[in-house]
């Protein structure tokens, strides 16, 4: 299917606040993809869809991942919240036949893993520094984002761990072993 035909589902599927950070992210995937040198389409693709199953509810997510053999570890089942990023890909796999590539994109956007590759990276960044965002270490980010993507993947999970500690709330252990994995990579 063409990202035009994606992009119209995408804006039924989403609210429109949603739908606005959705084309936020493709724009912003796709700066970024030329910077790093992926297939701009892929980025584009990974970037309207990242958030396709962002607005099911808990017992919405729940149900599709029973009936489509989706495991759930015990500590996502705490934060189902999430789980829109694994249950998106499932979906766009199933709906729009998205390669693995894509796929891990939008998976790992919500939690990270230490397996990501490059488009994963970039939808992980495009995600926090589309356009529509106002955070304080905002054009930090940008700007890492834009000349050291290892570099800003650290900063970012840093400051995602950060948050979910002042906050108490549950972290992911793949957020955690993302960020370890960058820094292993980094000492070497
Ligand atoms: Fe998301
Ligand atoms: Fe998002």
């Amino acid at each position: 299917m063409q990202l035009e035909q994606i992009r119209e589902e995408v804006k039924h599927i989403l609210s429109e606040k949603r739908y606005k950070h959705s084309l936020g992210v493709e724009k912003r995937a796709a700066e970024l993809g030329a910077i790093y040198g992926v297939d701009i389409e892929k980025a584009k693709l990974a970037g309207i869809t990242h958030d396709i199953a962002k607005e099911m509810t808990k017992e919405e997510i729940f149900a599709y991942a029973q009936e489509n053999g989706i495991q759930l570890s015990p500590i996502e089942r705490e934060i189902p919240k999430v789980l829109h990023g694994k249950i998106g890909a499932d979906i766009c796999k199933k709906k729009y036949g998205f390669d693995e590539e894509l796929q891990k994109a939008i998976a790992y956007h919500t939690t990270g893993a230490p397996d990501m590759d490059t488009l994963a990276k970039i939808i992980y960044l495009a995600d926090i520094t589309e356009e529509n965002r106002t955070f304080d270490d905002l054009p930090k980010i940008k700007s890492l984002s834009e000349t050291n993507l290892e570099e800003a993947m650290l900063y970012a999970l840093n400051r995602e761990l950060v948050s979910k500690i002042k906050e108490d709330k549950l972290i992911h252990p793949a957020t955690l072993e993302t960020r370890n994995e960058i820094l292993k990579n980094r000492l070497k």
